[in-house]
């Protein structure tokens, strides 16, 4: 993997001119996220509260004759070429093409016309760190596609269809947050999502006027297991679901918890609905904190939220938990993991003042345990998906 330099719009469009010959129609770019809080509650029916990232997938592209797309990717430095054929039936094409095949797939299976095209794809949004650099993609060639064909689609029922790309086309089994997140999230605020009916409502998240940072920490631990534990995180939560007769395990309140678990007879699944439910809870109560401007409040909903995960769900790693432990001993209002687990990056909501020292104290728990270095990185909510020009 090379690490790219320069401004990500500029490496996409300059990749189109070389690899083709000619400019590019238009670019599209659509960023990363990370999740405030609200973990694993997505495909339970519950709320998330997840944020855009200043770190973007851009997409250069221009409409063709005949149903063919090619797509040539700055990661891997190679470009892909498929047609009608392959993207008929889901997991003909592979690798990173899947995903955007399986946007093509997607749309065209909800009926629309989906033109030829070329597409140049640069990203900044680093892959395998747990910040939806796949949804990233996703909505970058989705909204390519809808413009470069005139096609309407609202962008409340985005999501839906690039989440089908990736179930279906991909077949990854993930829930409606990151596709939510990189297409409707907007620059300022956080975006509180009810994943039962995907209504929104758009919550002010001003850091700077509370003296506050988000610092996001890269773990760099390695994926171990992440899509293998990720299904039967879900499977076990959907079959405790059953057992309990409700639709979801957002249909259980913190009220009737202590009732439900007493129904369970199998004390890790029991774990698994604590997290869920006090999760849900989590997020709610986060929500009227930051409704009542009270972002410096929110802290100890973040860390009681990695607690659940480590204690109950069972999805982090000691690097994650080390990033955490080290974070709020340098002074962090607030520290979780973000994302599906079992690697993946942390958050910690940091005095601004404090971002730095809390940085270098992450990076020396780690050396002393003798884990890679950890990237950080201070971060604003950024905008969703968009056309650059
Ligand atoms: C991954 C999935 C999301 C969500 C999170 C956990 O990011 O893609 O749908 O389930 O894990 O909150």
């Amino acid at each position: 993997m090379t690490n790219p330099t320069g401004d990500v719009a500029e490496r996409a469009t300059a990749g189109f001119q070389r690899e083709y010959g000619t400019e590019p129609a238009g670019r599209w770019a659509a960023p990363g996220r990370v999740n405030l809080i609200g973990e694993h509650t997505d495909y339970n029916d519950g709320f998330v509260l997840p944020f855009a990232l200043p770190l973007r997938t851009v997409a250069a592209a221009d409409r063709q004759d005949g149903e063919r797309w090619t797509v040539w990717s700055e990661l891997s430095g190679e470009t892909i070429t498929f047609g009608a054929d392959e993207v008929a039936e889901p997991g003909q094409v592979t690798g990173w093409g899947a995903y955007v095949a399986g946007v093509v797939w997607a749309l065209r299976e909800a009926g629309h016309p989906v033109p030829g095209a070329r597409l140049a794809i640069a990203s900044d949004v680093p892959l395998g760190s747990g910040l939806s650099s796949s949804a990233a993609l996703e909505a970058a060639v989705l909204a390519a596609l809808l413009d470069l064909g005139g096609l309407e689609l609202p962008a409340e029922r985005q999501p839906r269809l690039a989440q089908r790309a990736e179930n279906v086309y991909v077949g990854a089994p993930t829930g409606i947050m990151d596709q939510s997140a990189v297409i409707r999230c907007r620059a300022g605020h956080a975006l509180f999502l009810d994943c039962r009916d995907e209504s929104v409502e758009h919550i002010p998240f001003d850091l700077d006027a509370a003296g506050l940072a988000v610092l996001v920490i890269d773990s760099r631990a390695p994926h171990r297991h992440a899509d293998g534990e990720y299904a039967a995180r879900r499977k076990s939560c959907e079959a405790a679901a059953e057992a309990l007769g409700v639709p979801a395990l957002r249909d259980v309140s913190v009220d009737q918890l202590d009732a439900a678990l007493a129904r369970l007879d199998d004390e890790e699944t029991r774990r698994r609905v604590r997290h869920v439910v006090t999760e849900d809870q989590r997020v709610l109560d986060t929500v009227a904190l930051l409704r009542a401007g009270r972002v410096r409040d929110i802290g100890p909903l973040l860390t009681a939220s990695h607690v659940s995960m480590r204690d109950d769900f069972e999805i982090t790693v000691p690097e994650i938990d080390t990033a955490v432990e080290a974070a709020l001993a340098a002074g962090a209002l607030g520290a979780r993991m973000t994302g599906g687990g079992f690697g993946g990056c942390v958050l910690a909501l940091v005095h601004a003042d404090r971002a730095d020292a809390v940085a270098d104290a992450v990076t020396a728990a780690y050396a002393e345990r003798g884990f890679t270095a950890p990237g950080t990185v201070p971060v604003l909510p950024a905008p969703g998906a968009t056309r650059l020009d």
